[in-house]
């Protein structure tokens, strides 16, 4: 089976071959007729241990639209509370024989794990800080639609960097296909060794958006943050939050992105987040896309070698 673990050793040829799949999945999603027949008979498990709006839905509607029969886990009202571990339950749920197990988890590492286990293939829908394929897929789709390419762009990564999955697996997937990239953060909020990832560090936004032809906000992650170091709202945004004043300082054609969920008024402001410059819900609108992609190619009868995997640590 093979499973999307992370956009780690996934080369650039991989990335724009699911990019070129997601473009046709896009025309689908915008038929009327919106459903295919590609996972007829196939079953598809979410598994979600996190709380999620987008990724779990649209990991739903992509398997719905591909012809797959898809069962979301309730894991709140799961045996997970009477204390059965993400193992015994993979491991149970993989005895119904799905196809497709699709994982958001805590701890980074999980869908790795559950790869391991399991006979289905896995896809990691964020696991921990670690990585968020699909998502870095989706901005990169995003962003080739709207510009033309990604090759050459300077795009700048914003805000909670150390907690963030979204920044890791974007780094590594816009380092592979040719954007230069900054990562724009107070020091406090940048993991160690951020600089060996192939990034330009800024810790003035002043300085990082300078010249930017993206600019993508982050989450400020306060539930992962101990109390004391919680940044207070108003100093955060008035040195980080993306308002008209800050985004002049990027390019004249920048475009702006967030993963979502979105804190208005914390790392972004309504007026920008609603503005012309915003590609927030054309990036939701690819993550069906981008799922639909990433599951076609993974149960493709053409390429399914045992054990392999298109992305992240085997
Ligand atoms: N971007 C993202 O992963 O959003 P959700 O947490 O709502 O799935």
């Amino acid at each position: 089976h093979r499973h999307l673990l992370g956009i780690k050793g996934l080369s650039p040829l991989d990335i724009e071959t699911l990019l070129d799949r997601a473009d046709a999945a896009v025309a689908i999603s915008r038929q009327k007729e919106k459903k295919t027949a590609t996972l007829r008979g196939r079953t598809q498990i979410n598994l979600f241990y996190e709380a999620s709006t987008r990724t779990q839905s649209s990991f739903e509607l992509a398997g719905k639209r591909l012809g797959a029969d898809v069962m979301n886990m309730s894991v709140a009202s799961s045996s997970t509370k009477k204390g059965e571990t993400l193992l015994d339950t993979a491991i149970t749920l993989n005895a119904m024989r799905p196809d497709i197990l699709v994982i958001r988890h805590s701890a980074a590492g999980a869908a790795a794990l559950l790869a391991q286990k399991v006979s289905c293939s896995v896809v990691n829908a964020g696991d921990g800080a670690h990585e968020h394929p699909t998502q870095a897929l989706l901005d990169a789709l995003t962003i080739r639609r709207a510009k033309g390419r990604i090759g050459g762009l300077t795009v700048a990564i914003c805000g909670d960097i150390l907690h963030s999955r979204v920044a890791r697996s974007n780094i590594v997937l816009l380092n592979a296909l040719g954007a230069s990239v900054r990562v724009v953060a107070p020091s406090t909020l940048l993991p160690s060794g951020i600089d060996q990832m192939g990034v330009e560090v800024f810790t003035r936004m002043e300085e990082g958006l300078k010249g930017a032809d993206i600019v993508m906000m982050l989450r400020l992650q306060r539930e992962r943050m101990a109390g004391s170091l919680v940044p207070s709202v108003r100093e955060y945004f008035r040195l980080y939050g993306l308002d008209a004043e800050k985004l002049k300082i990027a390019r004249d054609d920048v475009l702006v992105m967030h993963p979502g969920p979105m804190n208005r008024g914390v790392e972004i402001a309504s007026e920008i987040a609603d503005g012309p410059q915003s590609l927030i819900q054309e990036q939701v609108e690819m993550g069906v896309a981008v799922r639909m992609a990433v599951m076609e190619a993974l149960l493709d009868p053409r390429r399914n070698a045992e054990g392999e995997t298109i992305g992240g640590e085997p």
